[in-house]
Parts: C-alpha cells; structure tokens; sequence
C-alpha cells in the first residue's frame, strides 16, 4: 500500500476537548438539558458496618410529597447482583448490609432535593451483628472474599536462609479515594419496546449495558449505554458507576420517564469503592553488596464486603512485587481480606503501587544494613540481561531502565546533590533534606487475556470528514486525541478532518473497560485496522478505474495522490461513492504474544513494560515533622510518543495524584466502620499549590520494541508510582537524622503527623547508644 502517511500522530497538539473544557461547552451528564417531568434519586443508606435488618417501614416515604417511586431489592425484576466479575454486590440490599453507606432502599422524586429529604422518613430497624473493619481484623478472622493465590520462583527458604544477612519488616499502605471531579453519575432514559437508553459516565460502557439489561430482565440488544466524556474515572468508574446507572434504568423503567441520579460527593466518598489499603510483610536474603538472593512476602489488600475486581488487583500487586528488580527466588502470597467496608476497586494502577512500595521499602532497608546510597542497591538490583526472569515468568527483554536510570541520574545531578545535601543537613539542626531515585517498571495488558481487544468504526463521508467510533472512553487521559491522530495519520489528513464520538454499545459490541493503561494500544490499533481497510478498499477501486498497481496510491497533505494525479480525499471519496465503493470499515485488534498461566503462576501477562524513574528532593522540619518537596526530575519511557504534550500531562498529573496517595491523602474509617475522611475539608487531595515548584519532566525517546500503535507506549498509570520517589525522599531524610544507620518504618499516607513519628523513632535510635562517636 501507500508509503508512510503523514504523521498527526507524534505531534505535541492539544486535547480535543481542552478548548471545550476551558470555556465550560464540554458537557458532562449533569450539563445535559432536563427533560421534563424528569426524576431524581436518593438512596436510604446502613448506619451499621454489619447488620440484619429487622424491620423496614417505607410508609412515610412513599407518601412524602414529591416522591413518584420507592424500591427495594424486592422491586427488582432482574438480577438483584450488580457485581463485575464475581457474585457479591445487590443492587439494594437484602436482609443483611455489609458497610457503612450500602442502599437499602431507593427513593425517585421531583428533584434531588425532594428525595433526599424523603429519605430521613424511613423508619429501619437493624440487628448489629460482629463486623471485622481492619486487615487485621480479617487476617485473624481468615477472612477473604476470594482465596489466597501464590507466586514462586525457586527455592526461597534455602535462599534467604543462607544469605550473608537477612532483614524482615512490615508496611501499611493505605488506600485513596478517586475524587473525580465529575462524581458519579448517570441518566436513563425509557426507549420504545421496553429499551433503555443508558448515558453514563463511565470506563466501562459494555458492562453498564449488560448490568442494566440483567437488572431489567431484557436483552442486551435492548439497551444502549453511551458515555462521551467522563470529568475523570481514574479506575473509580470502571465498576462503580454501575449500580448508578442501574438505578436510573429501574426508575426510568418503571415509570416511563427520564433519570437522572448524580450522587452527591459525600455520598460519594462513603458510598463507592476506594484504592486498597494493603498490609506488607516480607523477610528478605540479600549479600554485603546488598543484592537481592530472595525475598518472602505477603500482601494483604483490604478489599471490603466483597470481591469486586480485587481478584486481579491483588494479582497485579503481585505482577509488581519485583518492581524494576531481580529477585532471584521469590514466594509472594497475595490475600483478600473481607472487611465490613465498602468494597475497594480500581485505581490507577491497579494495585501495582501498593506492590510496589513493598520492594522499595526492602531495598531502603538494605541500603541501611549495608550501609550504602539506596541508589547505588536500586542499580545493583536493576533488571539486566542474564538477571531478567521475573517470578512469573516472564523474561524482562527490552532492558530500558539501567540506561534510563544512568541518564536520570546525571541529568538531575543526583551525586553533586546529594553531597549539598549532607553538607546542608550537618549546617542545620532542625532541617534535614532527603533526595531519592526510585524506578518504575509497569507491565502493560490486561491480566485476563481475553480482554485485551478493540474495536472500530471507521466512516468516511463524501465530503472527505472522518468519523471514528471506538470501544474506549475518554476520562480526559487523551484518548479520543491519540485516535483521532492515528485516522488523521492514515490518511494524511489533519486533525480537524477527523471526528471521534461519542462511546457507544451499539456502535462497537462487547469493548473492555478503558483500563490497565491500554486505550490507545487496544482502540489505537483497532482504529488502524479499520483506517487500513477503507484506504484498501479506495486503493482497490483506484486500480480498477485507472489501471494503476493499488500501492501507487498514496494519502497525503489531505490529498489522494497516483502519479500526477491528486483529488482532496472528499473528491475522491465522492468518486468512489459513485462507483458503488463501500466508504466504512470495522477494525479489530487483538494483543499478540501475551499468555498466563494463574494455577502455576506462570506465563507473559505482558506484551511490554513501561519504565520511568523519578529523583525528588525534599525538606523536612525534624521538630515538626511538616515537609516540602523542593524540586523532581523525571525521565519517562513512553516510546515513540503518540502526543508529548498529552503524555507529559498524564505524567504531571499521575505524580501529583501519586503524590496526594503516598503523603497527604489519608483516608480513614472511625471504630464504628464510618469513612471519617468524608469530604474534601477532611480529605486533602494536592492542588495547584502543592505541585513541586521546581518540577522537570523528559520523555525517554525510544521506540517500543513491540510493535505497538506508531511503536508507542502506554502512560496512563505509570507515572502515578514516580511519586514513591517523593515518599523514599521523606524516609531519606528521617534516616539523617541517624547518619543513614537507621530505616525507620514511615507507612503512608507519610503525613507530617507519620514523618513526625518516623523522626522519634530515629531518636530513639540514637538514645539507645547507637550514636556513639563521630566515627
Ligand atoms: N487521566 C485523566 N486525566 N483522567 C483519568 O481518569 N485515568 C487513569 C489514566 N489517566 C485517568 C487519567 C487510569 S486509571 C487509566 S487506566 C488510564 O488513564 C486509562 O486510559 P488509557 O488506557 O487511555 O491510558
Ligand atoms: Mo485504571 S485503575 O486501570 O482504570
């Protein structure tokens, strides 16, 4: 076919929609006009982290003014379980509730404001019965929402045993609430032979189909869900705007009028599934060099009432367990605690983060043992060919990060900083900086194979616009840009030319969620395919009509191109059009080369890594406790970038939310099982002000050695663990206090209030005559 087409793809160009965003034209649900006579929801919510309910009088609800509709789980006509993969979520509860905030009950009104206060006229009475609401809780109780699973790699025991020294240790990560700016929401609306047409806002528009049409007891062909933009998913709308739309559906299909349910944010933040929180426990086998012969570990996640998708979250907190390190012999237990909580789901990273503090935690401790720069045992760990089989399996083969790191490293000056920095901590007594370079290497596929496919529909119109429809939502990452520069790429055309709409179940069948990073790789590809097939078409219909080879057609500058010859593509669709040539394709992308075996816990989950690594320098007031992080340098693996200035926003912003994760987002339950973290003046996310002020960001230019789309890599989530580079800078700093001989435990989120009591814990140190002497 056609040479290489003009690339709109590569380019630095801005979001589809960052002018529409801007001006505030960008319309999310809650923007949609009100249709008359439309209904609101409110939902009557458990007060008790476990109880039977022993009595449930919804009278005076019912006949509270305004109120069109009451359901409970009775109401259902379908299926009552609204869960993603395994059983375990109802819609409305049934005789017993499982968290603080579970529906019991569902009110429609006239307006929010109606329902809501209709909802205080329920008269419930519950039984309190035993609720475990901590990891150790449920630990004790072996307790788990689904059964323990296990990786190994050679023999562990006999490894850490005859190591030249051993260390062991504890962690406790906690989780983190999505704080989407655009809170849940979704609308239904009644369609003509019983459907439902469903707009959410949602990453997983398929499953919404399917939930609705399962709750309702119709046919998926009955329902449509659509999504055209969501205000931010981060992983907390790829489950959890489920039952929200299902509620809409049931009121709209119940009363034959619209929905709309835009759950308030504090209902928000108690009633939907967070990050997990994961306690890490490991012993490790390491020699004076500080290299790794093996490591034992468990991680436990918190993962609430219910399974959800912790199944594979955990699973990915094993996948990287390793991080960007060889392990040599590796027992990693993976365990999922039930807990009387709401149920914790998706968020960026999928559990990777929570694995992988574990083994930065590990290598700090061995850089204090052996009393090294933490740097210099990150290098010596690294991945390199020869030491490169992960304990799944799978071999590192593209070995980006020993280079990557090297660059890092001098670029940021890590070395002639890190001597200020010892001169600066010996000037000051209450000061103390840290510095520290942590690496990221983040395994890209979904880890149930059959969800790594896409589709597509391409649509060229007779006045040469494009119109590409694609199984992947956009949540602001920059996926409808990313596609929308491959159709423009080719076909030699510029952006402008190409329309991406809306997401939609009868447009594109049975998609995945947006996830696991891998939009623009699935629906990136999927786009390509279908793009190849129309240009095979026209070029197919250009050899009949001018007796040219097929590949002497070319596409480019906007233009059709044979010899001498050139029509813009709308003259040359319109020809084609008159000839009776079909001008729309379907194209279909299916991720080779990835296999897994989850009983032997072996295989290659992923087509590829992506690596970065970032180097953070903060200041730490040792009386206080009270920190700043002063300047971060990071250098980035995206490949062949499909947008920098797209990709460098989602490395921005995935560290700064990684950021908010490790230091000052602390979400907390109360002893009666109350998220007490319920709102944003209790709950600190990062904002403007919080941004490192001195903040660099590089990408790593090399191509994917996969052939991924234009030979790209995916950026949505790894970025967010570059952060821990900021939590390891904190601890770097704790640690001078004790002249780098102590590694105090700081679990996150590392508050002031955590760094505050890391520092004590350091001076304990010192008082128990570990300080002795200068020498
Ligand atoms: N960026 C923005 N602005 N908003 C989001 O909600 N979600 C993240 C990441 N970047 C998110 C984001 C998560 S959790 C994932 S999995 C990816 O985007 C999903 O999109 P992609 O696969 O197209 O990268
Ligand atoms: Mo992202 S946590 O895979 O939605």
């Amino acid at each position: 076919m056609a040479e290489q087409p003009e690339r709109a793809a590569g380019k630095a160009s801005p979001h589809e929609s960052a002018r529409k965003h801007v001006c505030g034209s960008a319309r999310y649900i809650d923007d949609l006009p009100v249709m008359p006579g439309m209904a609101h929801i409110a939902t009557g919510k458990s007060p008790h982290p476990h109880a039977r309910i022993t009595h449930l009088d919804l009278e005076h609800v019912r006949r509270y003014p305004g109120v069109l509709d009451v359901v409970t789980q009775a109401d259902i006509p379908g299926k009552v379980d609204v869960a993603p993969v395994f059983d375990g979520d109802p819609l409305l509860a049934g005789e017993v509730v499982e968290f603080v905030g579970q529906p019991v009950f569902a009110v429609a009104a006239v307006s929010m404001e109606v329902a809501q206060r209709a909802v205080a006229e329920a008269r419930i009475g519950y039984e309190p019965l035993p609720a475990q609401l901590s990891i150790e809780d449920a630990l004790a109780a072996d307790a788990h929402v689904l059964p323990p699973h296990e990786m190994r790699m050679g023999d562990v025991s006999a490894e850490i045993s005859a190591a030249p020294q051993r260390l062991n240790g504890e962690l406790y990560v906690r989780g983190q609430e999505h704080f989407y700016l655009e809170g849940q929401v979704g609308q239904a609306e009644p369609t003509e032979d019983g459907g439902i047409h469903v707009i959410a806002s949602t990453q997983h528009p398929t499953e919404i189909q399917h939930l609705v049409a399962e709750v309702l007891d119709i046919p998926f062909n009955r329902v449509v869900a659509e999504v055209r933009r969501m205000g931010g998913g981060f992983g907390g709308k790829e489950t959890q705007a489920g039952p929200i739309a299902c509620m809409t559906a049931l009121f709209a299909h119940r009363l034959g009028r619209s929905v709309r349910y835009r759950m308030p944010r504090r209902d928000d933040m108690v009633q939907t599934g967070k990050r997990h929180d994961f306690l890490n426990r490991w012993s490790v086998g390491f020699d004076d060099q500080g290299v790794i012969h093996g490591l034992d570990l468990m991680l436990a996640g918190k993962c609430g009432y219910s399974a959800d998708l912790s199944q594979g979250i955990v699973d990915r907190a094993m996948f990287h367990a390793d991080n960007a390190y060889f392990l040599n012999t590796a027992r990693i237990e993976g365990l999922r605690c039930r807990t009387h909580t709401v149920s914790n789901t998706a968020f960026r990273g999928f559990g990777g983060p929570q694995g992988m503090m574990a083994i930065e935690t590990v290598i700090e401790d061995i850089a204090r043992a052996t009393g090294q720069d933490p740097l210099d045992v990150r290098k010596r760990n690294l991945y390199s060919p020869g030491r490169d089989e992960t304990p799944y399996g799978q071999t590192v083969e593209q070995h980006v990060l020993p280079e990557l790191v090297e660059r890092l490293e001098a670029d940021s000056d890590y070395r002639g900083r890190r001597a200020g920095i010892e001169a600066f901590n010996q000037k000051h007594r209450y000061l103390k900086k840290g510095l520290a370079l942590t690496p990221v290497k983040f395994g890209i596929s979904f880890t149930v194979k059959h969800l790594n496919q896409a589709g597509a529909l391409l649509q060229l119109y007779t006045d040469g616009s494009l119109m590409i429809n694609h199984g992947g939502t956009e949540m602001g990452q920059g996926l409808f840009t990313k596609v929308q520069q491959v159709v423009a790429s080719e076909f030699g055309v510029s952006r402008d030319q190409v329309m991406v709409t809306s997401t939609r179940t009868d447009k594109i069948p049975n998609t995945s969620a947006t996830a696991a990073s891998s939009g623009s790789d699935l629906n990136g590809m999927a786009a390509r395919d279908a793009c190849q097939r129309v240009r095979g078409v026209l070029c197919e219909f250009a050899a009949s009509e001018f007796g040219v080879e097929p590949d002497a057609v070319r596409f480019e500058r906007g233009l059709v191109v044979i010899g001498e010859r050139e029509w813009t593509l709308g003259e040359f669709a319109e020809l084609a059009y008159t000839h009776r040539v079909p001008l729309f394709a379907t194209g279909f992308y299916r991720t080779p080369k990835i296999h897994y075996n989850r009983e032997e816990g072996k295989g290659r989950p992923f087509f590829y890594y992506a690596n970065g690594a970032a180097v953070s320098e903060v200041t730490v007031d040792t009386a206080t406790g009270e920190y700043r992080v002063e300047r971060v340098d990071i250098l980035h693996d995206v490949g062949d970038s499909l947008n920098p200035a797209i990709d460098i926003g989602q490395i921005e912003g995935g560290f700064v939310q990684g950021m908010g994760w490790l230091t000052t987002e602390e979400l907390l339950w109360d002893n009666q099982g109350r998220v007490i973290s319920n709102s944003p003046s209790n709950y600190k996310i990062p904002t403007a002000g919080d941004v490192p002020a001195d903040f660099r960001v590089s990408l790593y230019d090399r191509p994917n050695n996969e052939e991924t789309i234009y030979l790209s890599k995916a950026v949505g989530e790894p970025p967010l663990m570059l952060a821990i580079s900021v939590w390891a800078a904190l601890r770097d700093a704790c640690a001078a206090t004790t002249r780098y001989r102590f590694s105090p435990r700081l679990d996150t989120p590392a508050t002031p209030e955590r760094v505050y009591w890391a520092l004590r814990e350091c001076e304990t140190f010192n008082l128990e005559g570990h300080s002795g002497g200068h020498g």
